[in-house]
């Protein structure tokens, strides 16, 4: 649905976007992920028509961006990183503005609004001017504004940016909700931690190059980030760690007041063999759980010695 070839933009003696490859499957939550400056937002604005490219291509649903401008605008919706300010207009006012520029007829307006108010759960500051409302609700206003003419694809810019965790959330499961309608998304962030819940595929993104592209899943083998445990015993910690530092199956061991953290070589798993090892030896096995990684964590990984 959304596809990048070789697609570069120079400012000058800056390469902004570097040959950039992408290709997001429709239906599909993609989550474009990096640090400041590496080339977020030039790329979606090239693919929302607003930037030209130096050099490659951007199509979406068929139509090369470049030569379909038109057409184009009426596939995607584009929520920027900044909104504009609309003081004095109210909620209603500026979504049935919205809804006139993109020529919906206006006797279906109304309706239309009405939808999209509820499916962002906006209704009850209708009537509310644009600028007293909390910057969680002003994102909603945003993504309301950006399903107006219904459009297949969803272009986010960090919809989540400057939100409290519940506004975060709010923002996850709309997103869940307009999956489930069927669109395409495409959504920025450096918070990583937030994408990672919601995206179908990632792709990292530094100094205008992808480095990485790929599903979550993916992600922890190809950076060798290690499969982690915590194991906790009753007593005897330092015979505990002598003998799983033994087992030839484990990358690292180390030691916690409270626990032993363990990371296995890569493809091995073997919390059956922790437990056996310290039954074994008669030690009392308190717990032994995964530990999550973060893709958080995968990202500094991944950047370590790329981000200056
Ligand atoms: N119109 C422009 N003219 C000159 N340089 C630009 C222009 N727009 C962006 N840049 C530069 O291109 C690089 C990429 O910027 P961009 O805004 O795409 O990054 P980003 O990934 O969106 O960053 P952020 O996370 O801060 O939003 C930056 O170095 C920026 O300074
Ligand atoms: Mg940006």
């Amino acid at each position: 649905m959304i596809e990048t070839k070789h697609l570069t933009k120079v400012f000058g003696n800056l390469t902004a976007v570097d040959d950039l490859n992408l290709f997001i499957k429709q239906g599909d939550i993609f989550g474009f992920i990096g640090p400041n400056g590496a080339g977020k937002t030039t790329t979606m604005r090239i693919l929302v028509t607003l930037m030209e490219p130096t050099r490659g291509h951007a199509i979406i649903d068929g139509l090369d961006v470049s030569r379909n401008g038109q057409k184009v605008r009426r596939v995607i919706g584009y929520m920027p990183d900044f909104m504009g300010v609309y003081d004095d207009l109210k909620v209603f006012e500026y979504l049935e503005f919205f809804a006139a520029a993109f020529s919906i007829e206006r006797s279906k307006r109304k309706s239309i609004v009405e939808g999209v108010l509820e499916l962002t759960d906006l209704q009850s500051k209708k009537a509310a001017t644009v600028d007293s409302l909390s910057r969680g609700m002003q994102q909603r206003l945003g993504l309301a504004r950006v399903l107006i003419h219904d459009p297949k694809v969803l272009i986010l810019d960090e919809p989540a940016s400057g939100l409290d965790p519940r506004a975060r959330i709010e923002i996850r499961e709309l997103l869940r909700e307009l999956k489930r309608m069927g669109k395409t998304i495409m959504i920025s962030s450096h918070i990583l931690s937030e994408l990672e819940e919601i995206c179908d595929h990632v792709g990292i993104i530094e100094h205008g190059q992808l480095v990485y592209s790929g599903t979550i899943e993916e992600i922890r083998p190809r950076l060798g980030i290690h499969t982690k445990v915590r194991v906790q015993v009753a007593d005897n910690q330092e015979k505990a760690i002598e003998l799983l530092s033994a087992l030839p199956q484990i990358h690292q061991v180390q030691t916690n007041k409270n626990y032993i953290s363990i990371s296995f070589k890569e493809g091995e798993n073997i919390d059956g063999l922790i437990a056996r090892t310290l039954v074994n030896a008669n030690l009392d096995v308190i717990a032994i759980q995964p530990e999550q990684i973060k893709l958080d964590d995968a990202f500094l990984q991944l950047t370590k010695g790329i981000v200056h």
